[in-house]
Parts: structure tokens; sequence; C-alpha cells
């Protein structure tokens, strides 16, 4: 049995643990999210990283043996300063999800050659640049469209169809213009923000209310898959422990349950409150 831990800003993470649960069944998780510290991404590059880190060493300290950065922007701005300060194999997500993109766009009839990547984040990570990188450096065109608005839409809970939906459905519209004007080729839509799979459904109507279809991805399987090929299964020991998952938030417990039940798919056990500092 492996001990996994799994680091967001919040709950976006939990889309991330949620596709790794299945692939390492008999593992030990860890997830922590630094609610207390949300959001990183309107916060400098500094500031991020000393989070990370600080979160990061929190989980090798539970006895992570591998960690996954599930945060868009902790990995986009922090990637390097983490593996500097723990010595245990890291999995951030904007290469498999900058991979995902690559299979998307290949699968496309415009092939990769001509597919333009329109990538959806927070503002820090636009402004790093490490999607864009990471797709130009795989051969593809790639345009970052900063949507500082939808995490605290996400975080909210308005997705519902039946009630707030006008108002993320208008905040997408604007966003996905704008972006569409800067690059209107666009034809793969990567979500490069841990919250935004929960906005899928709205995001596909947008995008056919704009009659602009494109294939949207998400980093959260891919980077499950990094993790997996990285720690394969015992299957003897896999066959007789079950899946252990420890919970740490560091605000509100009864807000971590209630959202992270909608990131995860599943009520939540026990979180603990602990405190990193400020
Ligand atoms: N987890 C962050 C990300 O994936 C979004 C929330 C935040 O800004 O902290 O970029």
């Amino acid at each position: 049995m492996k001990t996994i831990g799994v680091f967001d800003s919040g709950f976006g993470g939990l889309t991330v643990l949620r596709e790794l649960l299945p692939l390492l069944p008999g593992d030990r998780f860890l997830y922590l999210g630094d609610t207390a510290r949300l959001p990183y991404g309107s916060k400098s590059r500094a500031t991020i990283a000393r989070y990370a880190v600080s979160s990061a060493k929190f989980l090798a300290d539970q006895g992570a043996e591998l960690l996954v950065i599930a945060c868009n922007t902790a990995t986009a701005l922090a990637l390097d300063d983490i593996r500097e300060a723990l010595p245990i194999p890291i999995v951030g997500v904007v290469e498999p999800g900058a991979e995902s993109a690559l299979a998307a766009a290949i699968a496309s009839k415009q092939g990769a050659a001509a597919s333009q990547i329109l990538v959806l984040a927070t503002a820090a990570t636009t402004q790093s640049g490490a999607y864009r990188r990471t797709l130009e450096g795989l051969g593809l065109r790639a345009t970052e469209k900063s949507c500082p608005l939808l995490v605290p839409l996400v975080e909210e809970g308005w997705l519902d169809a039946a009630t707030h939906d006008s108002v993320t459905l208008e905040v997408l519209r604007i966003y996905l213009l704008e972006a569409m004007e800067e690059a209107p080729a666009a034809n793969v839509l990567l979500l490069g923000c841990t919250h935004y799979p929960l906005l899928r459904p709205l995001i596909e109507t947008t995008l056919e209310d704009l009659r602009h279809p494109m294939r949207i991805i998400d980093s959260a399987a891919a980077t499950a898959r990094a993790v997996a090929a990285l720690a394969p299964q015992d299957v003897t020991s896999t066959a007789s422990s079950p899946t252990r998952c420890e919970f740490y938030a560091t605000d509100s417990i009864e807000k971590f349950q209630r959202l992270g039940s909608t990131f995860l798919g599943r009520e939540l056990p026990e979180v603990r409150l602990i405190d990193l500092g400020g």
C-alpha cells in the first residue's frame, strides 16, 4: 500500500482524486485543500510558491510517498519550488492536461498542425504562460484566457440549470466571446483550472449557443493516469486492503464537506482542520 498525497488550493483537486480512486484501489490517499488561503489564482508567484510548498510539506510529513499537485495554479507557478523542497516523486496537472489536448488535436478533423488550443485558467496560471509553453513545446498553437470570475461562481455552487445558471452562462459567454476574438480557429478547449470541470455542462451549452463547437478537455483523468503509471499496483495487496482516504482542510470543515462532495461525486467522511499559518 502506497501513501499518495493530493493537494489543491481548495476543493477542485477532488476531481483528480475522483479519477485516481478507481485506478489505485487499496492505496492510502491524503487530500489537503488549503481553503483558508484560496484562491491562489489571484496571488503573486512568491505567495503561491510559499503556500504550495508549505501544503506539500504537510502531506509529506503525514507520510505521502508520492505527491499530486492537483491545482493548475500551484503547478504552473510552484512545481519547481515544490520539487526542490521535497525528495519524493511529484506530478502536476499541466503536462498531463497538455498531452490530453495534443491527443484531442490529433484526433480532430483539423489535425494537430492546424489545431488551436484555447486554455481557460486563473489569472496567475495565464500570466505564468505555463500552458502556452507546454502546448507549444508539443507543437500546438495555444491561447490562454484568464477567467477570474469562474472560481467564485463554482464556489457559490451557481451551476444549477434551474436557478443561477443565467448569471454563470452570461459570464461564460463573455469570456468565450473575448477568447474567440483572439483565437477564432480554436477547436480544442482545455479547462486549465480544477474548478472548471464542474462548469462543463454550462460551457457546452454556451459553445452550442455561440455555434462554435470545441472538444473539451480537462486534466483530471490524464493526471490520474500519469500517477498510476508512476505508482503501479501491487495486485496482492490490492485484493486484501481497502482504499483509505484522509481529508484535511485549512478552513471551514462544514463547507469543505458540503462543497467537496460535489467535486468528489460522493459524501466526504471526516475532514480534519489544520493550521498552516498565513
Ligand atoms: N485550484 C486552482 C486551479 O486549479 C483554482 C482555485 C484557486 O484560484 O485557488 O487553478
